[in-house]
């Protein structure tokens, strides 16, 4: 733990905090010792969370509400930080449900924004500082609909296939640097989001949001992807591996179908 802290301190800024698997990567964080920036949009539940955290771990904890869609708006926040940022978690993500042809414009550019334009430009912007100090890590969230064509969360899909892209090309360059970059791509998680789009019973190898922020931290500076969970890799090989791509988007759609 003070091997983590040392390396990925003092702060960490977790992008897409207040509920879900960000604020489950705040407490896996608050548990190693990191001091915590955790950013989104509702300040209510932001104000809950670092109060609860402040309470139970010896962490300082600031929060700030921001649009990650507004790349502006974060550089600026960002920027006037006075902290030492050795970690950004980019958790947040914008995953409308329906078919391309029924998906608004505005809704297709808010994917790039939340889920590939501030992620690609909060890494720029954090790692100069990483590369300067030596150290540091960071973590983009994807998902294992990121690993083919995934019908019906097309457009989404395709902005989680960018991040593990970026981020294993990235941790090869940034390694030198002393810079850890590792993509999570999860199956499915219990979080708010999750269970408002999904209307059957859980798909098979969903995870707690716990488990799955311990799995990402605990993979950190050991290569440049993780799947979390037996079953979600197990799927992932089979996906990627041994089904033809058009059966395996074809099972993608099985499950997506359902989604609303
Ligand atoms: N849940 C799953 O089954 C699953 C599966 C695979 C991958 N993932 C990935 O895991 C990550 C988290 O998923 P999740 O299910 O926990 O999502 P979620 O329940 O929808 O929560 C996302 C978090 O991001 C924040 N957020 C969303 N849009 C934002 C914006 N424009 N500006 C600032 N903050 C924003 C939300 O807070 P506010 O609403 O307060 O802003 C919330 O704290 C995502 O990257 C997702 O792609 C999830």
């Amino acid at each position: 733990m003070t091997d983590f802290k040392t390396k990925y301190g003092p702060w960490a800024i977790v992008a897409g905090a207040s509920e879900g698997l960000g604020a489950a990567f705040a407490e896996a964080l608050a548990k190693r010792g990191v001091n915590l920036i955790l950013i989104a949009r509702r300040l209510d539940k932001l104000e809950l969370l670092a109060a609860e955290l402040g309470n139970k771990y010896t962490i300082e904890v600031k929060y700030h509400a921001v649009d990650l869609a507004d790349f502006q708006q974060t550089k600026l926040l960002v920027s006037q930080l006075e902290c030492t940022i050795g970690l950004l978690v980019y958790n947040a993500a914008y995953a409308p449900i329906g078919y391309f042809k029924d998906i608004a414009e505005e809704d297709l550019s808010k994917i790039v924004d939340v889920n590939i334009k501030t992620p690609l430009l909060l890494s720029k912007l954090v790692s100069t500082n990483m590369i300067s100090r030596g150290k540091g890590g960071i973590v983009l969230m994807s998902s294992l609909a990121g690993t083919q064509g995934s019908p019906k969360i097309a457009t989404y899909a395709a902005s989680k296939a960018f991040n593990v892209i970026l981020a294993e090309g990235i941790w090869h360059e940034l390694l030198k640097h002393g810079i850890d970059v590792l993509a999570t791509c999860a199956g499915a998680i219990t979080t708010p989001g999750y269970k408002t789009a999904q209307n059957t019973k859980d798909a098979p190898g969903t995870l707690d949001a716990n488990t799955v922020a311990e799995a990402t931290l605990n993979a950190l500076g050991k290569g440049p992807k993780i799947v979390p969970g037996f079953t979600n890799k197990l799927a992932h090989f089979f996906m990627g591996r041994i089904f033809s791509r058009k059966f395996a988007i074809s099972i993608m759609h099985k499950n997506t179908k359902d989604l609303s």
